[in-house]
């Protein structure tokens, strides 16, 4: 849809604690710096300040979350990106696996990070995922088992914004109630919804899950959305808001870190317990020492960027730049994995979809001046709907020449979203039609991309490959994916509503010129992880000791997507909380 340049009556937070100059900073010296306000670091921030003899810096690139008052409204995510007053711009190297084609790539520059952007999708993925993470770390600490008390402690279930009862459609046993992230199950009613369940009691490939959190995701099932009370729940809102009148906490925002320092050794290993700041590239840069730590948690684009500008990474790359290799880590900025996104879109027999709001601003206006009213209607609702989560057969071909890249047999190798309306990166919509979207996205890429430095200049953004299909495995995913879609929505639940499959997809049969489509219609869910990934303490391998303490280094840790050494199986936002809660309690327990 349109970006909708109206604004909304917003409560901003509250900002007594928060600087917006590096000047204003009443201290020189804190026990602990987290750089980036993001799901990672506003958890840490707030856990270790939840301690008085903790004094902690939260250092974030963008503006406060009131900046745009739009954040906090559900339905208008999709307008918060690419190239707003709350994102980094960024855009990717041409792919080969997308015919060459380079895609918006955009990170959320706000407090709350990429959550304050986010399309709020609430789903914790298989619990294989976590006994995986245990095993290739070989710390136990990170399996399943070790870490569900604290999944729930991190959730606040509250009813949907509709209020309807949602008995059957979330098991509320398996959820907290009094956690800082409130979410709820989709809450504004779609004419799709009866129809997606009729199509899971039709056809046995597609089971219903009467709730997807529950560690085994697989089947199709309601969306629960970090959405309480019509607004968005981000990291700001969560872990922030609440807590901003502690005298041992400052937030410093519109300061971007540039530089994390040395400022010792000790038995031959560098101390990392300094940081240097800037609020532009033409403004006075400024440094500070911390007692503790110095906790990277700029997102999986921006945390290896930071530490290769430090001098921490692949060595022969930082030589070419003209930085000093002070650790050599060459998997610093490897290991990028993403989720790539394939739109199919359907032309349907409805006059009701949210095309129309598009097209007629008075439609749009009326739900906007409703969500300001009283926080109901359609706005208070991600523009995704119901999630499947679904594996490839375990007799498909591509297992006779790969393994099966899932953590589990209750992993996912692809997911479905739905959404009543046209999407597609290279078509422009449509001006007459109504259209429902059943996204195939891979949740089990075995691609594997990277992020590099462009130049020594922290200004400059990083260079982005997340090799968006560039696996056997990877396209043969997105094909039977496609595939997959179509025999769900040729269910009987769908005559009389689907009328065809647009365009060049319809044509598209045979496995080449589903390939053809795939790479030329794909983008990405916006999942990158994995760019300082988490290894065995005594392995050469890896970013990160499974304390996720930077190896070769002292005084400092990354807490955030980058750790993952495998993408989730599902939107990873909560798998991001829960690192960070884990993080957390490493820190301060000094274990
Ligand atoms: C458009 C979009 C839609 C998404 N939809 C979903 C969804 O529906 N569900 C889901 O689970 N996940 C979703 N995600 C992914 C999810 O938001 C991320 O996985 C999660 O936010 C990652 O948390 P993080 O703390 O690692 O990084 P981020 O949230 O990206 O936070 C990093 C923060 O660090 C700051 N920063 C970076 N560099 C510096 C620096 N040098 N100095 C100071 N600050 C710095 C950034 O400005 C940012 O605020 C989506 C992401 C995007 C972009
Ligand atoms: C955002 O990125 C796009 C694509 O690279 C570019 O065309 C545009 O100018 C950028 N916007 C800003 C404000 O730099
Ligand atoms: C993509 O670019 C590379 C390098 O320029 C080129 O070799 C390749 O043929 C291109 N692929 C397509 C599909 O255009
Ligand atoms: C919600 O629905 C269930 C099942 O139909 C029913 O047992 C329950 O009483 C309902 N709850 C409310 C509050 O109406
Ligand atoms: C736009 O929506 C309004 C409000 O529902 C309606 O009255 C009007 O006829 C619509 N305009 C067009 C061109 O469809
Ligand atoms: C909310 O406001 C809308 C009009 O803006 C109204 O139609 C609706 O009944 C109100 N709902 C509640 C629950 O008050
Ligand atoms: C896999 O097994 C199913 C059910 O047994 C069968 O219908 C299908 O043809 C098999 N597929 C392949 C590729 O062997
Ligand atoms: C569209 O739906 C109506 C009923 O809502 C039905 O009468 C009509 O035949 C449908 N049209 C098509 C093309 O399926």
């Amino acid at each position: 849809m349109q970006p909708l340049l109206f604004f909304a009556s917003v409560l901003p937070t509250a900002l007594a604690k928060v600087y917006t100059n590096p000047l204003q900073l009443p201290y020189r010296q804190y026990d602990f710096v987290v750089v980036g306000a993001g799901p990672g670091g506003s958890v840490v921030a707030n856990r270790l300040s939840a301690e008085a003899s903790n004094t902690v810096l939260l250092i974030e690139a963008g503006p406060t979350d009131d900046v745009l008052p739009i954040v906090h409204i559900p339905f208008l995510c999709t307008t918060l990106a690419p190239d707003t007053a709350v994102t980094w711009n960024y855009t990717t190297v041409p792919l080969p696996g997308l015919n060459n084609r380079s895609i918006p790539y955009p990170r959320g520059r706000v407090l709350g990070g990429s959550s304050s952007i986010n399309y709020m999708a609430w789903t914790r993925g298989p619990q294989s995922d976590f006994d995986r993470y245990a095993a290739v770390a070989s710390d136990p600490g990170w399996s399943w088992n070790a870490v569900r008390s604290l999944a729930k402690s991190i959730e606040g279930m509250v009813p949907p914004a509709d209020g309807h009862n949602t008995s059957g459609q979330i098991l509320p046993s398996i959820h907290g109630t009094r956690g800082p992230v409130k979410f709820s199950v989709q809450g504004y009613p779609s004419e799709l919804d009866s129809r997606i369940f009729a199509t899971t009691e039709e056809l046995p490939e597609f089971p219903y899950n009467e709730d997807q959190n529950s560690g085994n995701p697989l089947g199709i099932g309601w969306g629960q959305y970090a959405i309480a009370g019509g607004t968005r729940t981000s990291a700001a809102t969560a872990y922030l808001a609440p807590i901003l009148s502690r005298p041992n906490l400052d937030i410093l925002v519109n300061t971007q870190v540039t530089k994390i320092v040395q400022t010792g050794s000790e038995s031959g290993v560098p101390i990392f317990r300094g940081v240097q700041f800037a609020a532009s590239p033409t403004s006075e840069v400024h440094e500070l020492h911390v007692m503790r730590e110095v906790i990277v948690s700029a997102g999986a684009v921006n945390t290896p960027q930071l530490l290769m500008l430090s001098g921490i990474g692949p060595a022969t790359h930082l030589k070419t730049l003209g930085i000093e290799p002070v650790v050599d880590l060459p998997d610093v900025g490897q290991n990028l994995q993403d989720h790539p996104l394939m739109p199919n879109v359907f032309a349907v027999n409805s006059t009701s979809t949210w095309d129309n709001l598009a097209r007629n601003a008075s439609l749009s206006t009326a739900d906007l001046a409703q969500w300001e009213a009283n926080r109901t209607g359609l706005f208070t609702s991600s523009p995704s709907l119901e999630m499947g989560w679904l594996r490839l057969p375990s007799n498909a071909t591509i297992f006779q020449t790969e393994a099966d890249p899932s953590s589990g047999p209750h992993s996912p190798h692809y997911e479905f979203f739905f959404a009543e309306t046209f999407l597609s990166y290279v078509m422009p919509a449509p001006a007459t039609g109504n259209y429902m979207l059943v996204a195939s996205n891979v949740i089990t890429p075995t691609s594997r991309g990277s992020i590099t430095l462009a130049s020594k200049n922290p200004f400059d953004p990083p260079v982005i490959d997340p090799a968006l299909l560039n696996s056997a495995f990877d396209i043969f995913a997105v094909r039977e994916a496609m595939k997959a879609v179509r025999r769900f929505v040729a269910a009987a639940a769908w005559k009389g509503y689907v009328i065809s499959q647009v365009e060049a997809l319809n044509e598209a049969t045979t496995d080449e010129e589903l390939e053809t489509y795939a790479r030329n219609n794909a983008g990405t869910v916006f999942h990158p992880v994995g760019t300082a990934k988490m290894a065995p303490r005594d392995s050469e391998d890896g970013v990160v000791n499974p304390d996720l303490t930077v190896k070769k280094t002292m005084g400092l840790r990354v807490v955030d997507a980058s750790i993952f050494p495998f993408i989730p199986g599902a939107h990873p936002q909560f798998q991001v909380y829960l690192v960070a809660e884990r993080a957390s309690q490493l820190i301060l327990t000094g274990s």
